[in-house]
């Protein structure tokens, strides 16, 4: 894909010389609301959603699109994405209060988290969450929670780890032998066997192998393997399933240029040939479902941060902004690239490579390595694209900075649709001992 066609994907475009976002000029943008701020575009969250609608209603008609809320849980989105008919993946009781807080009937929820209490397991019976259960040691104490509280067991689904996983970086592979997620071979057959035996009628299955996966043959393994244990499953336990769940891990183009994540060969490796499964007729007629975050969300959203320093030590440039692995930690964590374009681009003079840095007081806070820019000065801004998945929400306050507003973009208006911190914020839940007052 050409740059100019990779950058309007993203809705962005230079006008005179200025970025606009979703058509609205990013700098006025930014000074209206200050620095660091996360801009959603609606439009892109509702554009990438019916992009994987589309994928899924050409092979199948019973799907389901679960977003995974941990990627941007901010309430705003939610609504955004309910409006188009999502439903919603949560690994924490907090992700469940969000959507819940959201108006999102419980009925649309999916709870899969790794390694529960049994207050969270308690609360999604409660609340009638579909859980997807990470270990068999969490099934003898989900059913004792059942007993306890008399409810009636419905529908109970396992996320199986097929030990083929995929994805952008080491901590974000989610699939195999010294992983922590899910249920090996070894006892798969043998959770839906006591599930039955505990008198569970209704069931699901997951799996989610990774994330941030751009090559789609990456799904081949493991999707082979889900598919035979699924029909083991079915003849040894004699049962069917209602769903398969097929998690989520769509990568996003985040270098210039970069092609989409191929659906057509996701179409053909894995939806396809569950069609063919299904009517293979051995494993009931379940709906597919899928569960993904970052393709939802991360190209929604631009992180401006405006340059407070220009340093040039004799060795190397630095561009420090007021934006830093506090603000966006992905680059520190996983060494994640972040294309980083300047808000107003003069492109004359002499093009120089710049860190950018951010004023965490820890050497690897840097958003971006050797970067290009010409005639940059202190009090420009930046715009860091794609940070609307696991961007906000892996934010914190490290070096006691508040956290940044965000703002939403739609038809035409910028809403507030998150507060910067104050410094106030900071302190609200600290209590001093009174024999140190
Ligand atoms: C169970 C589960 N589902 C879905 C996702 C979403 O992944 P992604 O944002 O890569 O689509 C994750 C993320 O790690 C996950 O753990």
């Amino acid at each position: 894909m050409d740059y100019a066609n990779w950058l309007s994907r993203k809705d962005l475009e230079y006008k005179n010389n200025q970025l606009y976002f979703s058509n609205f000029n990013v700098q006025e943008l930014t000074v209206k609301y200050g620095t660091p701020l996360y801009i959603t575009s609606e439009k892109i969250i509702r554009a990438r959603y019916n992009e994987i609608d589309c994928v899924l209603k050409s092979v199948l008609h019973d799907y389901q699109i679960h977003y995974a809320v941990k990627a941007n849980s901010n309430l705003s989105l939610l609504k955004i994405l309910e409006s188009e008919g999502s439903y919603f993946d949560c690994t924490s009781r907090g992700e469940i209060y969000s959507c819940l807080r959201a108006g999102i009937p419980s009925k649309k929820l999916l709870y899969t988290g790794n390694i529960f209490t049994d207050e969270d397991f308690k609360f999604a019976i409660e609340n009638e969450v579909i859980i997807n259960l990470d270990s068999l040691s969490q099934l003898y104490r989900v059913n004792k929670i059942y007993d306890s509280l008399k409810n009636e067991k419905k529908l109970i689904s396992f996320r199986y780890n097929p030990e083929f996983g995929a994805g952008h970086h080491v901590h974000d592979i989610t699939a195999g032998k010294n992983i922590k997620f899910g249920i090996l071979d070894n006892q798969i057959v043998e959770a839906y066997q006591k599930a039955k035996d505990f008198d569970f009628h209704r069931y699901g299955i997951h799996i989610h192998i990774g994330s941030g996966i751009s090559n789609v043959m990456k799904y081949q393994k493991a999707i082979e393997k889900f598919f035979s244990i699924i029909e083991k499953i079915s003849k040894e336990v004699s049962i069917e399933f209602e769903f398969v769940d097929f998690g989520g891990g769509f990568g996003i183009p985040y270098h210039p240029g970069e092609e989409t994540f191929n659906f057509d060969l996701y179409k053909e490796l894995v939806i396809a040939p569950f069609k063919s499964l299904i009517e293979k007729g051995n494993i009931g007629n379940p709906q597919m479902k899928v569960e993904p975050g970052r393709f939802l969300t991360a190209e929604s959203t631009i992180l401006t941060t405006q340059i407070n320093t220009i340093k040039d030590n004799g060795y190397k440039r630095f561009l420090g902004v007021d934006a830093g692995f506090n603000t966006l930690i992905r680059p520190m964590l996983y060494g994640s690239y972040h294309h980083i374009i300047p808000c107003y681009k003069l492109e004359k003079g002499e093009f120089l490579k710049y860190d950018i840095a951010g004023p965490i007081c820890e050497s690897g806070d840097i958003l971006g390595k050797d970067r290009e820019f010409s005639e940059l000065k202190e009090g420009d801004y930046l715009a860091i694209l794609d940070a609307g998945a696991y961007g906000f929400t892996m934010s914190s306050n490290y070096n006691s900075r508040p956290r940044a507003a965000e703002i939403l973009l739609s038809k035409g208006t910028s809403y507030l649709i998150r507060k910067a911190e104050t410094y106030d914020d900071l302190f609200r839940s600290q209590k001093i001992p009174n024999h140190l007052k």
